[in-house]
C-alpha cells in the first residue's frame, strides 16, 4: 500500500468537498446511491428530496415479462432487520421503459437500471432491450435470481453460472456501458464469484444482495412469510457487507465496488467506504426514512471532514493501509508516525 497522508487538524473548506467517485468509465457526483428494490424507480423519493442531487438512483430489478411477485404475507420484521419475499415483482421491461426510465431521463437523475432473469437467454432480452432504448448510466445484474433451467439453482451462488451471465449481459450490451453483477453474501468464496464476473466482463461489482432467511411465528407455530424463505436486509447484515467489501477489495485492487447492507447513516457509509466501496447503496433505510439517501449524503460528507480527507477518494479503501505506513499530521502541521491508534477517531 502507498504512503499515506491524513490530516486530523484542518478541515476542507466548506464549498469545495469532493465527493465525486469514478464507476469504471462512469463519474458520478456523489458516491450515495439508491438501492435496488428499495425505492422503485426513485418517484417517490422524489417528494422528500432532489434525487438528481444524489450519485444516482439503482432501479428494482426489471424482468422481461410482468410478474405479480410471490404470495403474501412477504415482509417481516426481524431483530434489527427484515425478511421480504417480493419474488421480484414488476412491470416487465417494456413497461418499464417507457414509464419509469422515460421518467428518469425526463428528470435527469443517474440511473443505473438493474435486470434480472430467470435463464440467460432473459437476461440476454432484457440487456438486448435496454441496448436499443438507451438513456441510462449502467446496468446492475441482479444474479441472486433462481435459475428455471437448472432446479431453482440461483445463479450467484457459482462462479461459472455467475459468469454465464455476466458474459450473455455484456454480449448484448453496448460496449461502453459500465456493468456491475450482484453478488449474493451465501457463498462459501466471495471472491472466487467476483473474479469470476470480472473476468466474464463485469466492470465491478455490488455487494451484497439479502442473505437467505427464515422466521416461524410461534403463534401459529408456521412460517411467517408465505414464501417461507426470504432475503434479510438491513443494518443486521452490515458486518457481513463490510466483510466482504473488504474481502473482494484485498483481492482485486482496481475492481469498482458498489457497497450495501445495513446503511443507515454516514458513518456506516464511511465504514464501507473505508474497507473499499467506490459507492453505496442505501436500501432497507428508505423504508422507515424515505430521506434517508440525501441524510446519509450529508452525513458521509461531514465523516470525512471531520477526518480531515478532503476528498471521498482519499478515504476509498483506507483502512487497508499498512498502519505503520500512516502519518498523521497534528494540529501544529507536524508529522508523526501512527502505529498507534488515534484516540480521537475513535468513539464509545
Ligand atoms: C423489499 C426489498 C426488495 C428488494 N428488491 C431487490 C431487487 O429487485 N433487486 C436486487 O438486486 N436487490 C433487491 N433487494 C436487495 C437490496 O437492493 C440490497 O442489496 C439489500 O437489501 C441490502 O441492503 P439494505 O440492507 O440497505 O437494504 C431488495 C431488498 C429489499 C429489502
Amino acid at each position: 500500500m502507498t504512503r499515506t497522508i491524513i490530516s486530523t487538524g484542518k478541515a476542507a473548506p466548506e464549498s469545495t468537498f469532493d465527493l465525486r467517485t469514478q464507476l469504471g468509465s462512469l463519474e458520478l457526483q456523489s458516491p450515495v446511491l439508491t438501492a435496488s428494490g428499495c425505492a422503485a424507480a426513485g418517484r417517490e423519493l422524489d417528494n422528500y428530496f432532489d434525487i438528481t442531487a444524489i450519485g444516482g438512483i439503482v432501479t428494482k430489478s426489471i424482468m422481461l415479462a410482468p410478474r405479480s411477485g410471490r404470495a403474501t404475507p412477504r415482509m417481516a420484521e426481524t431483530p434489527s432487520g427484515m425478511l421480504n419475499s417480493i419474488g421480484l415483482q414488476g412491470p416487465g421491461v417494456e413497461s418499464f421503459l417507457e414509464t419509469d426510465l422515460a421518467w428518469l431521463q425526463r428528470r435527469g437523475a443517474r440511473t443505473i437500471v438493474s435486470i434480472a432473469g430467470g435463464t440467460a437467454d432473459e437476461f440476454g432480452k432484457v440487456a438486448a432491450k435496454l441496448r436499443v432504448a438507451g438513456g441510462f448510466d449502467a446496468i446492475e445484474v441482479n444474479i441472486s435470481c433462481p435459475n428455471v433451467e437448472d432446479r431453482g439453482q440461483v445463479f450467484a451462488c457459482r462462479a461459472d453460472t455467475s459468469a454465464q451471465i455476466i458474459q450473455t449481459v455484456r454480449r448484448n450490451s453496448d460496449n461502453k456501458i459500465p456493468i456491475f453483477a450482484k453478488l449474493s453474501p451465501d457463498v462459501t468464496d466471495i471472491v472466487e464469484i467476483a473474479t469470476s464476473v470480472s473476468q466474464a466482463g463485469a466492470t465491478g461489482v455490488s455487494v451484497i444482495n439479502t442473505l437467505l432467511g427464515m422466521v416461524i411465528d410461534t403463534q401459529t407455530m408456521r412460517p411467517v412469510l408465505a414464501g417461507v424463505t426470504g432475503g434479510l436486509s438491513g443494518p443486521a447484515i452490515r458486518p457481513i457487507a463490510v466483510r466482504c467489501i473488504w474481502q473482494i477489495r484485498s483481492a482485486l485492487p482496481n475492481v469498482p465496488i458498489i457497497g450495501m447492507g445495513g446503511v443507515r447513516t454516514g458513518q456506516d457509509a464511511l465504514e464501507m467506504v473505508l474497507a473499499g466501496a467506490n459507492a453505496i447503496s442505501v436500501g432497507t433505510s428508505i423504508f422507515n426514512d424515505p430521506g434517508a439517501p440525501m441524510r446519509i449524503q450529508k452525513e458521509l460528507e461531514q465523516e470525512l471532514r471531520n477526518r480531515g480527507f478532503e476528498s471521498l477518494t482519499q478515504a476509498i479503501s483506507f483502512a487497508h493501509r499498512e498502519v505503520s505506513e500512516a502519518v498523521i499530521e497534528d494540529e501544529t502541521g507536524e508529522s508523526k508516525d501512527e502505529s498507534e491508534p488515534d484516540w480521537d477517531f475513535i468513539s464509545e
